[in-house]
This record gives structure tokens, sequence and C-alpha cells, in this order.
């Protein structure tokens, strides 16, 4: 392996791979300063790095330095208090009651290692560098070290940031960002994905103006409401072209990112744990570890971000035990049946998926004593003896005997006031003693930041998992935070830090139950999409991405994941028509569609909506079974978006079949004929069309495009280029690639 990291005498420090390269300095100042991210430079260690120091009149030169203007130095790590105005990555306060820290260059070293954050996930190493670059903060005696991690295969930059205070005196951190990100002048469009319950990851952009603009979140859960990723695009960057600088988290609590635009155009991102109600107490000797703060440059505009980011997802933060592996088709049984679950159900249900050629059932909330509906019995996770006499190990065993796997839900993290736990140990539940708790779904947060927590419901859920025949596990978490108080911290001080002590606790229990049970596919949910986040990914295999299964209300929700995450760690299933969250009327076809590139696929619907559309589940099962490897590891292209229209190409690993999925969600009559450019194959190679064996080149299916299918109302015809007519119409063409390299 060539060296990524290569490092000048007077302390120039460039990072390059073939797809970026970032370079620092320490300037005379001792501060280090940002000099350049973007395309990869053939000798970065050259740049001219002293071109931004100009002399204002009307500025302010730190520590009496002429042309040392803190307000438009690019740094890697800037305070507040010593000239730069702008929002901080470091802010605490020192024992003598006062904000002002500066942090300077003091040492840095290169190891071929990644080193683990303390009890945080982060990003797997393995053919990477990283340098650590230590500052310090001289009169206080505070040590900031940086981490720059730079891999030989991914444009993936991956920093982190530890606090250790050498000092004999306290300080209290009251804002510590992973990243900042201090990008020169230029026209930014900033992207950002927002939503909420069964709407997620809406992609929206804005220009970059004047001032901050923030996304966060103070729910506990990285939240529906923002998905931590802020990318600063090129002005104009699309699909294809464009530099696009993106951010995202590795963390799955209250964060915070946010884009400032200086008076001089200069603008600064910023990525890490949210500092509103956040403070640490950092006592002599002890450090404090911030999450992982990943960063893409893509020169290539959002489909090659994308890219990145995939392969990113797949080769170094999904559990490694899983990577390629393709995911069984299941049936859940909560669109199914609701709360009104029970053994005889279940095992109808698991023959009637067995027939279909479903591969795992998966038994969804309500299999708990007292589980009836919503407002009982989360935290006791023992079987309803009643609707389940024989036990969940015995149901899971008669389960597999019938040749399918079995999975279990759990919502781990939840106590409900109506319950046995709750009654034992009332202090358990999140909350302020002089005040009255909120309710989110009829339900409480336990105290994930207490270790006694942690280890019930990892002692619950092995008494459960232990059984062997568990291969699913689906996590969800179903309220926000609040009242984020915890009775088992003397220290009152310590109050604010409970939601990040939380997250650590989680982490925790997840480590552990994922290391004793490396082989059980984790689906991570949390209401859908509330805490799908990097994470999150490190333990879960695959993410449930929204409730929101009708496929017209999926489209968007696919479309904003796909920034950041592969369609391998998404799962879809086929829902009932009307759909149950928006009433909606769907054809199976369209419902198929919607979710036929996620990797993991399945059903979710009553008997007799199984029994009705009996024949033709079993062809979309056995073509989801069929195609489930296609599914793993391959390239993902938002090939067309309109407001009426979004087609997808799903390219397999191995290139030799590209599958085109197109939407249509409202008909008109005379509507222009869409052309989608392919992308990403074989300018040479020859595809051929299933639907009717013609055979097409690779680069007049990506220059002249390909034309989507036309609804003729009223004049039927049949081949394909027409389609049945109406509302929420697909199609999905198969290429196959019948030669080239
Ligand atoms: C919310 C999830 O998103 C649903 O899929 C389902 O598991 C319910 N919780 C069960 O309570």
């Amino acid at each position: 392996m060539t060296a990524l990291i290569t490092i000048s005498d007077d302390k120039v420090f460039a990072l390059t791979n073939r797809a970026f390269s970032y370079v620092m300095r320490r300037a005379q100042s001792g501060i280090l300063e940002h000099v350049y991210y973007g395309p990869p430079l053939g000798s970065p260690l050259e740049i001219d790095t002293g071109r931004r120091n100009v002399e204002r009149g009307c500025t302010v030169d730190y520590e009496g330095r002429p042309a040392v203007n803190l307000n438009e130095t690019l740094q890697e790590f800037p305070c507040y208090g010593t000239s730069d105005y702008r929002y901080p990555a470091f802010h605490a306060r020192s024992a003598s009651g006062h904000s002002v820290f500066q942090f300077r260059y003091k040492s840095h070293r290169v190891t071929s290692d990644k080193p683990e954050i303390d009890g945080l996930p982060s990003a797997r190493g393995g053919a990477s560098e990283t340098l650590i670059i230590t500052l310090e903060d001289p009169y206080q005696n505070i040590e900031a070290q940086l981490s720059y991690t730079i891999y030989e295969a991914h444009g993936v930059l991956a920093k982190s940031v530890k606090v250790i205070n050498k000092s004999a005196a306290a300080i209290t951190l009251q804002n510590i960002f992973s990243s900042t990100l201090d990008l020169p002048a230029h026209d930014y469009t900033l992207l950002h994905l927002q939503g909420t319950w069964s709407r997620e990851f809406n992609a929206e952009r804005l220009d970059a103006a004047k001032g901050r603009f923030v996304i966060d979140s103070a729910r506990g859960t990285s939240s529906a409401a923002h998905s931590p990723f802020l990318a600063a695009l090129e002005k104009g960057a699309s699909e294809h072209h464009g530099r696009v600088y993106a951010t995202s988290l590795v963390y799955s609590g209250n964060f915070a990112m946010s884009a400032e635009t200086s008076e001089f155009d200069d603008v600064r991102i910023l990525a890490g744990l949210n500092p509103f109600d956040f403070e640490w107490h950092l006592n002599p000797g002890d450090s404090f570890s911030a999450p992982e703060a990943l960063h893409v440059f893509s020169a290539n505009g959002l489909g090659a971000m994308s890219h990145i980011w995939h392969d990113f997802v797949r080769e170094k933060i999904s559990p490694p035990h899983f990577k390629n592996a393709p995911r069984p088709s299941y049936l859940n049984s909560w669109e199914s049946c609701y709360f009104d679950v029970d053994e005889n159900k279940v095992l109808a249900l698991a023959d009637k998926a067995n027939d279909i050629g479903v591969q795992m059932v998966v038994l969804d909330d309500g299999w708990f004593e007292g589980r009836k509906d919503a407002t009982t019995s989360l935290g006791d996770w023992t079987a309803d003896t009643i609707r389940f006499p024989s036990g969940i190990a015995a149901l899971a065993a008669k389960i597999k005997s019938k040749g399918l796997k079995f999975g279990l839900w759990f919502e781990p993290e939840m106590v409900s006031p109506e319950s046995a736990l709750f009654k034992a140990h009332p202090d358990w539940a999140l909350h302020v003693p002089e005040r009255t708790a909120s309710l989110g779904r009829n339900q409480l947060t336990l105290d994930l930041s207490r270790p006694e927590v942690c280890d019930y419901i990892f002692e619950k859920m092995d008494a459960i998992l232990s059984c062997g025949d568990i291969d699913y596990v689906k996590w969800d978490m179903n309220r926000a935070m609040t009242e984020i108080g915890s009775a088992g911290r003397s220290d009152g001080r310590d109050g604010q830090n409970i939601a990040h002590h939380y997250m650590l606790g989680l982490y925790s229990v997840l480590s552990r139950l994922t290391a004793q049970y490396p082989h059980i596919i984790i689906e991570n949910c949390a209401s859908g999409g509330n805490r799908f986040d990097l994470g999150m990914l490190c333990y879960a295999a695959q993410n449930w991405t929204s409730d929101m299964c009708d496929p017209v209300g999926r489209l968007d929700i696919i479309h904003g994941a796909s920034y950041v995450f592969p369609p391998d760690v998404m799962a879809a299933y086929i829902g009932p028509s009307p759909n149950h969250q928006n009433g909606r009327v769907s054809s199976l076809k369209t419902r198929y569609a919607a979710g036929a590139f996620c990797a993991a696929q399945g059903l979710s619907l009553s008997a007799v909506d199984l029994d009705a559309d009996f024949d033709a589940l079993r062809q979309y099962i056995s073509l989801a079974n069929a195609c489930a490897k296609d599914r793993m590891g391959g390239r993902f292209d938002r090939v067309l978006k309109t407001q009426n229209e979004t087609a997808w190409q799903l390219t397999t690993a191995d290139k030799s079949k590209v599958s085109l999925a197109y939407f249509q969600i409202l008909s008109a009559p005379n509507l222009p004929v869409r052309i989608v450019r392919l992308a990403g194959l074989d300018p040479q190679g020859v595809y051929r069309l299933r639907d009717d064996g013609a055979s097409y080149r690779g680069d007049a299916l990506m220059q002249a495009g390909f034309a989507m299918p036309y609804s003729l109302l009223g004049h039927p015809r049949s081949g394909v280029r027409y389609r049945d007519s109406g509302d929420f119409a697909s199609h999905i063409f198969v290429f196959e690639k019948v030669s080239g390299s």
C-alpha cells in the first residue's frame, strides 16, 4: 500500500488517495489550519498554504500576530474567545469561570491501525492509515487529539476528537464537535434529509445563506426529523456533476450539524454531539471521546457520492458477518394481525408463508404476557402463557421444523407503566422525580445510562435468544425521550449528560448481544426510520426503512435514504391495500416494485389477503428469493426524479444484470415519452432486455437512453413500450449483459 499520509518537515499534513486530498498545516501561530479538501493532488505538500492570510483593517490579530485573523482562517479545531466569532468546534468553561480556549499543535503520529473510540461505534479500519494530531491549550493544559483516517479504497475521511484534561482543575465541556470542515468562499447549496414518522428522508435543498443553518436532534434518537446528514454542493451540482462535500455521523442520539456562512462567504460545517442540553464535567486526568464523523468528497455529483457511501457502509460499517449474504424473505405478523397474535395463528401463517415460498416468519409486537394492545407489558419479555402456551422457544422450534427461519420483535429500551418491571423498578425509567413523566405510545423509556438496566435488558433477551432457534431480531424503539433524568446518578450536575450516557449504554448492550449472537440478523427500527443512522448500522445488518408501506409513499423515502444508505441495508415488505397509513389503493405489482431493490423483502398481509393473492404473491416471493443475491453489493443509481416519476437502476456486483424500476404516480393523457439514461454500463457491452429479447449497446443506453413505457388510455397495445393505464403504475425492466468486457 502506498503511503496515504505524507507530512513535510514544516508540518504540512496531506491525506491523499484516489478519491481526494485533504491538506492541513501547522501555522506559525501553532494553530492547525485547514488548507484543502478536493480532488486528489499529485504533490499535495507543495500546495500554497499561506494564500489566505490577508490583512484587513476591521479584524483582530490573534495574540498580536499581524494578519492572523482567526475569523477567516480555515481551521481544524476552532474555539471561541480569541477572535474567531463563528460557531466553534470546542467550547468549555474553565474552573475559574471563563470560556476562552485555543489549541495549538503539539505532536502527531501515524498508525496503520484505526483506533476504536471509547464506548462508541465507529467505522472499521483496514487498508487505512490514521493520523492523530495532538493539540494543546498551553494555558489550560487541555489536550485534544484529532484523528483522521484515510482508506486506500474508499473516498471517505473519518474524523474524531478526544479531549484530555491534563490540568489539576476540572473543566466543563459545553460543546465538542467531532469535525470541522472549513470550506473556502464559494456559492454552496446545502442538501439535507428531513421528515417525520412515515415520511422520512425527504431530500431538501437550500442556498447557503449568511448565518447558520442547523439540523439537530434533542429527542434522544437521531430521529426522522433530520437524518444526521448534511452536504454542501457546488451550486448546480446534480446526480452526475458538481463537487459535493457530504458529512454524516456514526451516532444515534442527540446530534447537531450546521453550515455557517461567514461574512467572507467561507462555509463552516460542524458535525457532532448537540451542544444543546449538553455538559460534561472533565475532572483532572479524565478524557472525553466524541462520536465519529465521516466525510465524503465527490467531484462528480450526488450519484458518485452515494456510491462512495454505499461501498463504505457495506465494507466498514455493516456487521461483517452478513456482508453480501442474501437476506431471507419474511412474513411479518404486524400488518397481518397487529396485537392479535397467538401460537395457532402464527403457525397457520407459517404454513401459508411456506406455501408462498417465504423463508422466515417474524413474530412482531404482541407476543408477551398481557400485551393485547399498546398500553402494557413492555419490559417484561416473558411469553404470554395463554396465547403462547408452549413458549417462544417451542414456537421457534416448531417453525424451524417447517423449514422456515424465525424472527422475533423486541422493544428493549422501553417499559410500560403497566408492567411487572415498572412495578419492581419505577426508578429504572428516565424521569425527573418532581415532575409527571410524559408518555409516548403509553410507554416510558428505560434509563440505559444505568449499567444495571443494561444488564437487565441483556439478560432478558439472552434468556430468549439462547434457545438457539432465533435467526432475526427486530429491535424497535417507538418514542422520543422526555424528562431525561436519571435516578442512577447521584451527582445532580451530571443531569445534562444522561442522553449521551444513554447512548453509551445502548451501544454496550448491542455490543454484548451481537458478540454473543453474531449470526442473528438485527433489523433496526424506530417506528420505521426514526433512528436509521450509521451508529445503529454498526450492529444492525438491516433497517426497517419506514412504516410507510404504500409504494407511492415509499418512493421518496427510499430515494432520500439512498443518498447515504445502500439498498443492502434496507428492508421493505408488501403491505395491505388500502394502505393502513394513507389509505391508498395500489396494485400488488407496484407494491412489490417499490421495495424490489431493498435487500430484505417480504410480506405483511392478513391470512385473507394471502389467500386472495396467493398465486401472484408466490410469483413475487419467488422473484424476490431468486434475486436476493443480486441485491447485495450492487450499484444503485437514481436515474430519474420528477414530481410524478421516479426511476432507479440496480446493477449487480458482477455487472451481469441491470434492473431498472420505473414509477409514474399519476396518470394523465398525452404525457411526454420519458427517456432515462442508464448509468455505469460497459459502453461496448451488449445488454438484452428480458421483456422482448431486444439488444442494446451500453453506450447507447447511457448516452441516448431508454424510453419508459407509455400509457395509451383507451387504446391498449401490447409490448414493452406500453403499459397499463391508471395511477401508481410501475415497471421493472431487466437487462442481461450478453457480451462485453
Ligand atoms: C413500530 C414498527 O415500526 C412497526 O413495524 C411495528 O413493529 C410496531 N412498532 C409494533 O408495535
